[in-house]
């Protein structure tokens, strides 16, 4: 790739500081190197040519070499979303779910869907726009599965990794031979799914030797899909590479009752993958949402995480992941879209529907006792306590995400060493120039976009989570990965 223009970046920045609290900075810069890493945040100059003046005499750079992009009034910055959990492959179906629930929405759209991107030219199409749409929504990191097919799934890689988008490439390990797994979408042997896994691996070694942009995941589809022994030896390619893993786990009760009855030796879905050494703190557990309390201390004792994936869990009627209580039990959660289980790519719908699903799951608190005042005391508290905040679904979204899948010591928040992953977020249609439009042409866009500060009086928090609740990728003008501007809005 070409060496990178340097980056000085002015205006106002938002960050996930903690879980709870937003780090918002005004009249701010922030400088990043040619690697696209920052190098230098000015955030207590006057004004912004003072905070442009001050990085660039510190970092001994000069004006011509480096690209300044100035947010506009209205304007900020924000780290690029992570999407934990995505089916590349499924991106053709987003929307295509009708009435079914997970085992018969598998066998009757998404199987013989993933099945047909064996071809390439198919598979190029479905690929090039999932990569170009979730880019357009911010999305800077995904991870992804693709299919069994090792070319359409290496030319995924080859996709993420020319469009910019930084990505967990799955090659999907399918090699139980039975009913729910059809004849036509299976791999032929365990070896044979074994081989070519190593082949994705090797690909995307030959294409992004450092795994810097792309990197391949271990994937066996879930339990169900998987023989034992394919999944050992998923588990002992993670012993000698390091390689993160990801799978599904505890969607829907049908499944679970099928994985009991598959798994008869275990105490859990959760066991199995515990006894095959698949739980791991590089595994990433789609869904986790009808765990008991023992599962939950076994993931959290293996440092494993989990993929919360609202729109989806919805869509296939599969149920309500309670958030609030992976945390309490210490598991990192990060938010999936889950295409097309979810029908949206988009990872600000996912959070926002995160925050819904919240509120679903306090309003099926229930008192025990009927009459007992001091029940009812708990349990409005309790109500009250499982909520998701603004802060924390923008905070799963980003810096949750990043620990999800191991990067958090370089995406999902500014601050010096990490790289330039990011959105430019505005809330009101402005020319580049910070203008707001009022004439005819732009009076409709205007009119969608006319969501924020009506009347002057908001506060930033107050915009941000307007932002979250009624924004879209029309409010996403620019998106750089790795300091590469990978997407900009006209
Ligand atoms: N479980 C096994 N495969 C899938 C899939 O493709 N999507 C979802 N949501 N769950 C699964
Ligand atoms: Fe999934």
């Amino acid at each position: 790739m070409s060496p990178q223009r340097k980056l000085l970046l002015l205006g106002t920045f938002v960050h996930c500081k903690t879980q709870q609290d937003l780090d918002i900075f005004h009249g701010a810069g922030i400088a990043v190197d040619a690697e696209g890493k920052i190098a230098a945040i000015e955030r207590d100059a006057p004004d912004l040519d003072e905070a442009k003046a001050r990085l660039l005499t510190r970092l001994g750079w000069d004006e011509a070499e480096v690209d300044v992009t100035q947010a506009a009034d209205g304007q900020f910055f924000f780290p690029g979303f992570i999407d934990t959990h995505i089916h590349a492959a499924q991106y053709a179906n987003a929307g295509i779910f009708g009435k079914s629930s997970l085992l018969d929405w598998l066998e009757t759209y998404t199987f013989p869907l993933e099945a047909s991107l064996s071809d390439l030219s198919k598979a190029r199409r479905v690929y090039a726009r999932c990569i170009r749409r979730t880019l357009s929504h911010g999305t800077t990191t995904a991870t992804y599965f693709a299919t069994l097919d090792v070319a359409a799934t290496n030319l995924l890689a080859d996709l993420c990794l020319s469009m910019g988008q930084r990505a967990f490439v799955g090659r999907v390990c399918m090699d139980r031979a039975d009913e729910l797994n059809p004849a036509y979408y299976r791999d032929a042997s365990t070896e044979a799914s074994l081989e070519a896994t190593r082949q994705t691996i090797e690909h995307v070694r030959r294409i992004d030797p450092g795994f810097d942009i792309v990197s391949p995941i271990l994937t066996p589809r879930f339990a169900p899909s998987c023989t034992r022994e394919v999944m050992r030896g998923l588990a002992q390619i993670h012993r000698e590479t390091g390689l993160p893993i990801q799978t599904h786990l505890s969607e829907n009760t049908g499944e679970i009752q099928l994985v009991a009855q598959l798994f008869p030796e275990t105490t859990s879905y959760t066991d199995v993958y515990r006894r095959l050494g698949l739980l791991t703190p590089r595994t990433v557990l789609a869904h986790a949402v009808h765990l008991s309390e023992e599962e939950a201390d076994v993931i959290a004792g293996h440092g494993s995480k989990v993929s919360h994936c609202p729109c989806s869990n919805t869509s296939l009627t599969s149920g309500a992941a309670r958030v609030r209580w992976l945390w309490d039990k210490g598991i990192d959660v990060g938010l999936g879209t889950d295409v097309s289980g979810g029908y949206s790519h988009s990872i600000l719908e996912a959070a926002r529907q995160a925050a819904m699903v919240s509120r679903h799951v306090a309003m099926n608190i229930h008192t025990a006792h009927e009459n007992d005042d001091n029940d009812d005391d708990v349990a409005a508290k309790e109500k009250e306590r499982v909520k998701l905040t603004v802060e924390e679904v923008l905070y799963l979204a980003t810096k949750g995400g990043a620990k999800c899948v191991g990067l958090e010591d370089k995406v999902g928040g500014f601050e010096v060493g990490m790289e330039w992953d990011a959105q430019l977020v505005a809330l009101s249609h402005v020319h580049d120039d910070g203008e707001l439009h009022h004439d005819a042409e732009h009076e409709h866009e205007e009119e969608d976009h006319g969501f924020v500060d009506v009347f002057g009086w908001e506060s930033w928090e107050d915009r941000v989570a307007k932002w979250l609740y009624n924004g879209d990728d029309r409010n996403t003008k620019r998106v750089w990965v790795k300091g590469r501007l990978v997407h900009r809005r006209r």
